[in-house]
């Protein structure tokens, strides 16, 4: 969502906070700004676009002003304009303050604070939050009267007066007027790492803003605020009761966030998956006695191999792992499991029995859908899993355990190498209860060593991506495509149309392949193309006849076939091949020409890859 940068410091803050940007700019990019607290005044700059528009525009560098605060935004309330950019400073001009995240109660505030005779300018929910600690401040009482303590210090008693009338979700960074040594961080369902590094502390929304200064870092949790004086901090929780800091090493490195010499971080990500999906693997599968090692999960499996019902919830790709993940707890752990979008499970009172297994799939592990279903979960006493990529984000530390993935920073906002881990992580899972339940340890050995061949096998499909590129730009033109899969290949059609859609902005749907003639065949026009996963599996002889259907009506076929299977050739306008493996895994190489296909065909658009128009890499709100 938005991203947020925040410097405190001897160095100068405005190229720090441009650089910070630049990193999150994945998280938002409709409009940016900044504000330095320098001389008395606030220097506030802001725009909208991109990062470089707002650069264009800035002063030359200050070298003593060491105390900022910066944003890139995704748009919630208001256009994306220049008014409705962050900073917003508040209606008395002492305060200035960015925000990721919703109010939620921002026009019952809004109509109040107008009857207390306070001005706004944008049609943000933030400038609501900025006013109201400028009231707080100004006033220097509580709505019932009663004065800020003499023993406290002003400022953070104001936010926290502000925020005792906040419903909603925020990571904030503050600055006032009257503090030029103070900054003020605070986090509620938005993620806010404090950076810690010599006489220099940098705030963000997300780690890749800090690593080039630090890497030592608190990750604040939910309700806490940080405020940095001088050359010390103190964390407590919005309800002021203090807080012990606990220093952290930031996990990422600054290679893993640069293009290394690829144009896209998308691009950079395909490629990476046979590493990522190897790091993801190592270490957990004892090939010698058919085991899974879960560090994470290891003590309760034993718990968790006796459960009679497992929910998987998520949003976007992580759902479509999602979806494997229910067939393979099926298929191989006969553990009765489904899949339920985050965003619906959160609000229909789901019915979880005793023992109930809920895993929470996330790359950022901060959707707030997802994390609202978490919450939900916990509530109902299931026990909560986390699948997630970030380490230290707010649903790895919110579940009771969780196996990471461990695939680096991902930056391309189309999830790529997340969701072939997703699906490597549930894998492992369901063998290992699978194992404990009733699968042979010869089977389940065998599963571990077609698993560990899988990265291999990927790179063999990277090796295609000419001919990817020439099927995209053989049907570039076509504003209209199907994606279809049976069994296992059915998540992966959803997948596809997916990503086609994110970055490319081509109309897609995917659909389990034998629904098509249930009303989507009615589409099939000359030239329509349809790409079929149709490799050698269980319902392979069933979606020849589903490819027939289309070629019978004029679509042109785009087939991803197992390697060798000469046999498909005369039902495909285009083939890719991918190599052979069991059915469970298939959507870990199929996934991943129909990610090469997209990215040609963004490309092929002209269009910005990894900041596709309308979207954010973490959706922080509703
Ligand atoms: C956004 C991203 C998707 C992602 C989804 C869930 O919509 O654009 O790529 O799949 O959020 O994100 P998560 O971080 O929870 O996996």
């Amino acid at each position: 969502m938005c991203g947020i940068v925040a410097y405190f410091g001897r160095k100068s803050a405005q190229p720090i906070l441009i650089e910070g940007l630049k990193r999150l700019e994945y998280r938002g990019y409709d409009s940016a700004g900044l504000a330095l607290l320098h001389n008395g005044a606030f220097e506030v700059f802001k725009t909208s676009g991109r990062i470089a528009n707002l650069e264009e525009m800035l002063p030359a560098v200050t070298p003593d002003a060491g105390l900022g605060i910066g944003h890139t935004r995704w748009a919630t309330h208001g256009l994306p304009n220049t008014i409705n950019a962050h900073p917003h400073v508040d209606y008395t001009g002492k305060i200035v303050l960015v925000h990721n995240g919703i109010i939620e109660n921002y026009a019952t505030l809004k109509k109040w604070l107008l009857k207390e005779g306070c001005t706004f300018k944008s049609e943000t929910d933030t400038e609501v939050a900025a006013n109201l600690i400028g009231y707080f401040y100004q006033k220097n009482r509580t709505r019932d009267g009663r004065n800020c303590p003499s023993d406290c210090n002003r400022f953070e008693w104001a936010v926290q007066q502000a925020l005792n009338e906040i419903y909603g979700t925020y990571g904030m960074a503050i600055l006032c007027l009257d503090c030029p040594d103070t900054l003020i961080g605070i986090k509620k369902g938005s993620p806010l790492i404090l950076g810690v590094g010599k006489n220099e502390f940098i705030i963000a929304s997300d780690a890749a803003a800090i690593i080039e200064h630090t890497s030592q870092a608190v990750y604040l949790s939910d309700g806490e605020m940080v405020t940095i004086c001088g050359d010390s901090f103190s964390t407590k929780t919005i309800a002021n009761e203090k807080v012990d800091a606990e220093l952290k090493e930031i996990e990422i490195s600054l290679d893993q966030i640069e293009l290394e010499g690829f144009t896209h971080y998308m691009q950079k990500e395909i490629a990476e998956q046979p590493a990522s999906l190897e790091t993801c693997l190592n270490g957990r599968i004892d090939l010698k006695n058919g085991r899974v090692v879960l560090g994470g999960i290891q003590s309760r499996l034993r718990e968790l191999a006796r459960t009679k019902r497992i929910i998987l919830t998520a949003c976007g790709t992580a759902w479509h792992a999602g979806l494997v993940g229910e067939f393979l707890f099926e298929q191989l752990a006969r553990i009765p499991a489904e899949v339920e979008y985050a965003s619906e499970f959160r609000y229909r009172n789901p019915i979880l029995e005793e023992g109930t297994i809920v895993i929470a799939i996330s790359q950022s592990g901060e959707t707030a859908d997802t994390l609202a279903a978490v919450e939900q979960a916990k509530e109902r006493g299931a026990i909560v899993l986390g699948a997630v990529n970030v380490v230290g984000s707010t649903i790895a530390r919110m579940t009771d355990a969780g196996v990471y993935l461990r695939v680096g920073p991902e930056i391309g906002v189309a999830s790529t190498k997340a969701f072939t881990a997703q699906v490597a992580v549930l894998s492992m899972l369901a063998i290992e209860l699978g194992r404990r339940r009733h699968l042979s340890n010869e089977v389940a050995e065998n599963l571990l060593k077609e698993l560990v061949a899988i990265p291999g096998k990927i790179k063999r499909i990277l090796d295609q991506s000419d001919v990817i590129r020439e099927i995209a730009a053989a049907n570039i033109d076509k504003d209209n495509w199907l994606f279809l899969g049976r069994g296992f290949n059915y998540p992966v059609a959803l997948e596809g149309a997916l990503k086609l859609k994110e970055i490319s902005y081509i109309h897609a749907e995917g659909l389990p392949a034998a629904e098509m003639k249930h009303g989507p065949i009615a589409l099939i026009t000359d030239g329509m193309p349809a790409v079929f996963v149709a490799t050698r599996c269980a319902q392979y002889d069933k979606i020849i006849g589903n490819i027939e259907e289309v070629r019978a009506r004029g679509g042109r076929t785009i087939v991803v076939a197992t390697e060798g299977d000469d046999a498909i050739g005369p039902y495909a306008d285009h083939i890719v091949y991918v190599p052979d493996t069991v059915d469970y895994f298939q959507p870990m190489l199929t996934a991943v020409p129909l990610q090469i296909m997209a990215y040609h065909a963004a490309v092929l658009r002209g269009h910005d890859v990894d900041k596709p128009r309308n979207l954010a890499k973490s959706v922080t709100v509703e």
